[in-house]
């Protein structure tokens, strides 16, 4: 069992959890994510470690609450036991050793660019983050992020920050010229639009994806994605690809597989955080 031992709302929908999990905690690299079941009887659902304290054997989960699963387990309260937590999983990020990165985040994904973007710094790189939210209340993981580097926030609304999309202003940074690497999470077409943008200037681009995960071994071929035209397994190939070569428009299929499945369900839940349940 892992305690909750702190629970943080950052966003309208999104919250972090604190929880228990000394060994993931000392040996978890960036990029790698955990297989979480709320209860024995829940459904598995892969969750990126944005942090971890070694010392007090803790790793930081950040939780959008989009569906079922995600909203009961953002319900849970400090104190309370998530049932299990596999990991970690996945490759770790593939890191420069020097240059200039730009991590770009958008919405829950800024907490997954976290990780990275402290791996980098912890080299000696330097980071500039874009992150964006549709509004002001959206923007999570800034002063975090202020730590590592410069910091561009943008906002859809232009209620904080910059208005407009992320890709606006990672579009100037990269005309710049001075970008070795980008490295994009957050929404499928907002990582398709960066892709997009570095293409043509062949800066090379991390895109990590976020297909339906089961089992997180490459057992169950739940998370199918085509890059460079071969059959990979985001659970253990990845989660990260090079954006240039990810076949976008499967990826955006595969992941509305479930969407009616999850509104079914929806239905039948009643939420005590106040979500909306559609
Ligand atoms: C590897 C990986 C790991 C993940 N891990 C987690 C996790 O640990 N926890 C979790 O809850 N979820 C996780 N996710 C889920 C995923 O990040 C979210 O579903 C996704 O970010 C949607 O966020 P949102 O609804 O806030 O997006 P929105 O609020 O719709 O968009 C956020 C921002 O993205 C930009 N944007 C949106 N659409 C476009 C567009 N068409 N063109 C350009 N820019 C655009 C804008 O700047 C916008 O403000 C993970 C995803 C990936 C890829
Ligand atoms: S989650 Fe089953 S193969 Fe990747």
């Amino acid at each position: 069992m892992h305690r909750i031992v702190r629970r943080t709302p950052l966003s309208p929908n999104v919250t972090r959890l604190e929880v228990e999990a000394r060994r993931i905690a000392e040996t978890r690299a960036p990029g790698q994510f955990v297989i979480v079941q709320r209860t024995l009887e829940s459904e598995r659902i892969p969750l990126t470690i944005a942090d971890a304290e070694p010392a007090a054997g803790v790793i930081t989960l950040v939780v959008q609450a989009v569906g079922k699963s995600t909203r009961e387990l953002v319900a849970m309260q400090e104190g309370e036991a998530i049932a299990t937590v596999c990991g970690p999983l996945g490759r770790p990020t593939e890191l420069i050793e020097r240059g200039h990165a730009l991590c770009v985040g958008g919405g829950v994904g800024t907490a997954v660019v976290h990780p990275i973007a402290q791996g980098l710094h912890r080299r000696g790189v330097r980071v500039t983050s874009v992150i964006g939210g549709r509004s002001r209340e959206w923007v999570i993981y800034e002063a975090e992020l202020r730590r590592l580097g410069e910091v561009v926030v943008c906002t859809d609304d232009g209620s904080y920050g910059r208005k407009g999309f992320v890709t606006d202003a990672t579009r100037e940074l990269l005309a710049r010229g001075e970008v070795d690497i980008v490295y994009a999470v957050g929404p499928v077409p907002m990582m398709r639009a960066v892709a997009e943008l570095t293409r043509p200037l062949k800066v090379h681009t991390i895109v990590s994806l976020n297909p339906i995960m089961v089992d997180g071994t490459g057992m169950c071929g739940g998370c199918r994605v085509d890059v460079g035209g071969k059959t990979m397994f985001a659970c253990v190939d990845g989660p990260e690809f090079d954006g240039h070569l990810v076949d976008f428009d499967l990826l955006a299929d595969r992941l509305q597989t479930y969407r009616a499945h999850e509104q079914n369900l929806m239905q039948g839940h009643a939420c005590h955080i106040g979500l909306p349940t559609s």
